[in-house]
C-alpha cells in the first residue's frame, strides 16, 4: 500500500477531556506522522459545509451544535495507508462497537461525542484536508 494522507478531528469532547496529547501519542505510536495541525473554533456555515453529505441524517442539526460547542484540533495524518491505519487507532463510530484500546472505546461519551473525525476513503479525505488546509500548511 501507498503513503497516504488523511484528515483528522479532535472534536470538542477530546479538547474539553483534555486529551490532544494522548490521542496524539496513540496517531504516533500508530505509525502515523502529523504533517499539519491547528486549534480551531468552527462557526455553523463551516461546520455545515464539513458534513453537508449528512446534511438529511436526523441528527445533522446536534452534530453541527455539537462540533460548534468549542475548539476542534484538525490535522493531516500522514502514513502508510493512513486512512485505514487511522480508522482501526479510532475504533467504529459508535463507542459502544468500538474494540478495546481505540480512542473511542477509551474516550467517547456516545455516538455524536465520539471524540475523533477521520476521513473514510481517498476521496473524502482529499476534500477534507482541502477544507481546512492550503498546500503550504502542510509539512
Ligand atoms: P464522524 O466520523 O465525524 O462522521 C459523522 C458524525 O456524525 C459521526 O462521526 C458522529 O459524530 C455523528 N453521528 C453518526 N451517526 C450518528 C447517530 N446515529 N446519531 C448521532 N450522531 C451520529
Amino acid at each position: 500500500m501507498a503513503t497516504e494522507r488523511t484528515l483528522s478531528i479532535i472534536k470538542p469532547d477530546g479538547v474539553e477531556k483534555g486529551i490532544i496529547g494522548e490521542v496524539f501519542n496513540r496517531f504516533e505510536k500508530g505509525g502515523l506522522r502529523i504533517a499539519a495541525t491547528k486549534m480551531i473554533k468552527m462557526d455553523q456555515a463551516k461546520a455545515e459545509g464539513f458534513y453537508a453529505v449528512h446534511k438529511e441524517r436526523p441528527f445533522f442539526n446536534s452534530l453541527v451544535k455539537f462540533m460548534t460547542r468549542g475548539p476542534v484540533v484538525v490535522s493531516v495524518l500522514e502514513g502508510e495507508s493512513a486512512i485505514q491505519r487511522n480508522r482501526e487507532i479510532m475504533g467504529a463510530t459508535n463507542p459502544a462497537e468500538a474494540a478495546a484500546g481505540t480512542i473511542r472505546k477509551d474516550f467517547a461519551s456516545n455516538i455524536e461525542e465520539n471524540t475523533v473525525h477521520g476521513s473514510d476513503a481517498p476521496e473524502t479525505a482529499k476534500f477534507e484536508i482541502s477544507y481546512f488546509f492550503k498546500d503550504s500548511e502542510i509539512f
